[in-house]
């Protein structure tokens, strides 16, 4: 995906159309069994099976008369970058896998769904390129909608084509039941789609080549923090974070851990260093690789980071559920006084506690967002978080690590 023929800048018709862009499909039926032998997640933060997905709104839409597809574009992990680089700079390679999947789910009409007006000119100007046979007489919509952190959550993306606010419904039905439209709705993440063409060129075997047999493939990495500018990378799943640390040029010794996932995944201490890249391994840790955003920890200290993170929580919570809504401030508050070397023993007690029971709660995963957070830092960083109670923290004394937005991912090199 970040090819080797490619520098910044979007790449145009011509030069895709020279990588093979656009072949003619021969059958939707026989690109389903090549993604679903593929084993290919999602790259939106879940790893869903792209297959599983495909096939349910195919089927529903089958019995409703229509189907659509979302290629959900909206990226609101600060840390990451990765569906904005590809938006800006292969709209192609997007649009192509957009295709091929509205091909296999039989839909007529298909959404990209983006917040970044760069994102939104790039694809525009793709299309501009385009007539409808390379698509397959699918139209394309590109929708703006305002960036936020929810923005991107499947309901909130139906929700928002469907005329509303950009944010997350109850659930049931999901968006592969009733979606835009009320019709069957596939959303997928703009990265997933884009390793489709890839597919329907080069089979499942070629794909599994690279990667381990529960995560193949490559993935987009988004490497913040470790007082470095952000870097995207692609690697191979099952990389040892080690191999990465040394192509970011960090030694391992400097590592105290790292914020997991974009913020979604929390915190992992220096276990992180004997990780390799994939999504069994950091779901057997109790974290996640998530949309593979990864903030390297070095001089920050873990305690003033997971406040950052639990204060943006807080603003950009959608406010609609209580238990969200309030539980979310009262850990931040809780994480804030901790890292001004304020709060009590029992303060620690009830973050803790709420760590536990808000899971789950909500109408979006937001809140267990921050419940990650706040237990990780609790679990993963006893020493650090006994320092802050004592005010003994060295990292914090010449003033604690602060940020609206920790670690967020622009401006960037890819390499
Ligand atoms: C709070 C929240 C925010 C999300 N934001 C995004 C996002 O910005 N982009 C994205 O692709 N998926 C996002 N997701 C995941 C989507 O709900 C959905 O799983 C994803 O778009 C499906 O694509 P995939 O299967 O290709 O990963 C978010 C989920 C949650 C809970
Ligand atoms: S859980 Fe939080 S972010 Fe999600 S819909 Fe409810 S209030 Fe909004």
């Amino acid at each position: 995906m970040l090819d080797e023929h490619h520098a910044q800048g979007r790449e145009e018709l011509a030069a895709y159309r020279a990588l093979d862009g656009y072949q003619p499909l021969s059958g939707a039926d026989e690109l389903l069994t090549e993604v679903d032998a593929s084993g290919l997640v999602g790259r939106g933060g879940a790893a869903f099976p792209l297959a599983v997905k495909l096939r349910a709104v195919r089927e529903n839409g089958r019995i409703a008369g229509g189907t659509t597809v979302i290629a959900n574009g909206e990226e609101g992990e600060p840390a990451s970058i990765k569906d904005r680089w590809l938006l800006r700079n292969r709209p192609h390679l997007i649009l192509d896998g957009l295709r091929l999947a509205a091909a296999v789910v039989e839909a007529k009409h298909v959404y990209v769904y983006v917040s970044d007006a760069d994102a939104a000119r790039s694809i525009e100007a793709a299309l501009s390129e385009l007539d409808a046979l390379p698509l397959g007489g699918v139209t394309v919509e590109v929708r703006m909608v305002e960036p936020g952190y929810v923005a991107g959550e499947e309901t909130a993306a139906v929700r928002a084509l469907n005329g509303g606010p950009a944010k997350p419904t109850d659930k049931p039905p999901r968006p592969f039941e009733e979606g835009v439209g009320g019709l069957p709705t596939l959303v997928s993440n703009v990265e997933t789609l884009a390793n489709l063409p890839y597919l329907q060129r080069h089979g499942a075997a070629a794909f599994r080549s690279q990667g381990t047999s529960l995560s193949p493939g490559t993935f987009l990495a988004t490497i913040t923090g470790a007082g470095r500018p952000p870097v995207l990378y692609e690697l191979p799943h099952g990389l040892p974070f080690t191999e990465l640390l040394a192509l970011h040029g960090v030694s391992s010794g400097e590592v105290r851990g790292a914020l997991m996932g974009g913020y979604f995944a929390g915190l992992l201490n220096e276990r992180v260093l004997r990780t390799t890249l994939d999504h069994e391994t950091f779901r057997g840790l109790g974290s996640g690789l998530g949309c593979g955003a990864i903030s390297v920890l070095t001089d920050d200290c873990p305690v003033a980071v997971a406040a950052s993170v639990l204060a943006y929580f807080d603003r950009e919570n959608a406010g609609q559920c209580g238990s969200c809504f309030n539980g979310t401030a009262a850990m931040a508050a809780v994480a804030g006084a901790l890292r001004d070397n304020v709060a009590t023993t029992e303060d620690l007690d009830r973050l803790r506690r709420w760590s536990v029971v808000l899971r789950g709660r909500g109408a979006c995963a937001t809140l267990d967002a921050a419940t990650n957070v706040a237990a990780t830092l609790l679990d993963q960083f006893p020493d650090e978080v006994r320092r802050h109670l004592g005010g003994s923290c060295r990292s914090c004394a010449t003033g604690a690590f602060r940020a609206d937005r920790p670690y967020q991912a622009e401006p960037l090199r890819s390499a």
